[in-house]
């Protein structure tokens, strides 16, 4: 894999991961409907000799926009080449990863969101048309000059599809959402990754990861390898249910897969707010995180499993959520 940029914590993510991650559409498991759609599209794509057509990948972080990244690259038979928006600063970058770019090479972009307006502009007629215009010289003398591009195939990945800008988002001919994953799926990966890791594991202790890895891979791998510590120091190393309960409690992972985070949200939301309606910059900063962080780690999760809603005044908690936290149900639930 030949990489260009990368930014911030994913770098490491990439490499932490990258001997788990699956590199081929049948070796990856859940998002059945992505996988159908994407291997149509591929097939196609190949059959015609094209190049795919440009792809957006969107929903929660570590549900698997790299990886299938990556498996776009192998299924088509090209390179792939990673960048995120806030490492592409002027159009400058852009224009150079473009230009090193051969055909039908895979470009991906994580965090496409925040790709700034100029460096987007530059995208349009590079999606569109494969060409960039390049401005030489200055001033009346100044002239600009269409540089052709090989076929490639834009990837971008986002956690919010609604900060994309329209333009840049019908450039895309394909989109696909990720959801969160099952219990089931999640305990077929971890059973997978511990193959892979060589770690002694039975169906029960793979399916406690699994249920309280908030329907996330990245987290089932990563919550593995703790409770694989903890198989290996405490006890005779293979991870079995009790095993894998005793590490999660101690790592306060609640039978949800709610963090400490997580349950702050919650708290503060009764203790701070008595349970009425709270936009999302108040709650944030009530708790000392930050808000994009809530809205894009936290909550979508929360959402969806059932304990918070989001309505027009606020978001506001359900009665399960009084419940899973071993509290009363009050008499008004906003
Ligand atoms: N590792 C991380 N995500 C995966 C997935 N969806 N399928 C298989 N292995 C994975």
């Amino acid at each position: 894999m030949d990489r260009i940029i990368s930014t911030e914590l994913k770098e490491e993510d990439i490499i932490q991961e990258g001997s788990l991650r699956p590199v081929k559409l049948t070796e990856y498991i859940g998002q059945e409907k992505v996988k159908k759609n994407l291997g149509v599209f591929i097939s196609a794509a190949r059959l015609r000799g094209e190049a795919l057509d440009h792809v957006l990948l969107f929903g929660p972080p570590g549900l698997g926009k790299t990886t299938l990244a990556g498996i776009i690259a192998n299924e088509m038979g090209s390179q792939l080449k990673i960048t995120s928006g806030p490492a592409i600063e002027k159009p400058g970058d852009i224009a150079a990863i473009l230009n090193n770019l051969s055909d039908g090479d895979v470009l991906f972009i994580d965090e496409i969101h925040r790709l700034n307006r100029q460096v987007e502009e530059v995208l349009y007629p590079a999606m569109e048309d494969f060409a960039i215009d390049i401005i030489i010289g200055k001033g009346a003398s100044a002239k600009s000059i269409r540089l052709d591009l090989p076929r490639f195939t834009l990837v971008g990945a986002t956690t919010r599809a609604g900060m994309l800008t329209a333009p840049l988002r019908d450039r895309f001919g394909v989109m696909q959402r990720l959801e969160f994953y099952t219990e089931e799926e999640l305990t077929v990966i971890v059973k997978r990754s511990a193959r892979l890791l060589e770690v002694e594991i039975d169906d029960s202790g793979a399916a406690e990861i699994g249920r309280r890895s908030r329907g996330t891979p990245r987290l089932a791998n990563r919550l593995l390898k703790r409770v694989r510590d903890f198989a290996q120091v405490r006890f005779d190393g293979k991870v079995t249910r009790d095993v894998a309960n005793e590490a999660l409690n101690l790592l306060e992972i609640d039978s949800l897969g709610l963090d400490n985070t997580d349950r702050n949200i919650l708290f503060a939301m009764i203790d701070k707010f008595g349970g009425r309606p709270v936009g999302l910059d108040t709650l944030a900063a009530s708790i000392g995180e930050d808000a994009g962080t809530i809205e894009d780690v936290c909550e979508p999760y929360l959402i969806q499993t059932g304990l918070i809603k989001r309505t027009p005044r606020g978001r506001v908690l359900t009665e399960h959520a009084y419940r899973h936290l071993g509290l009363e149900v009050p008499e008004i639930i906003y």
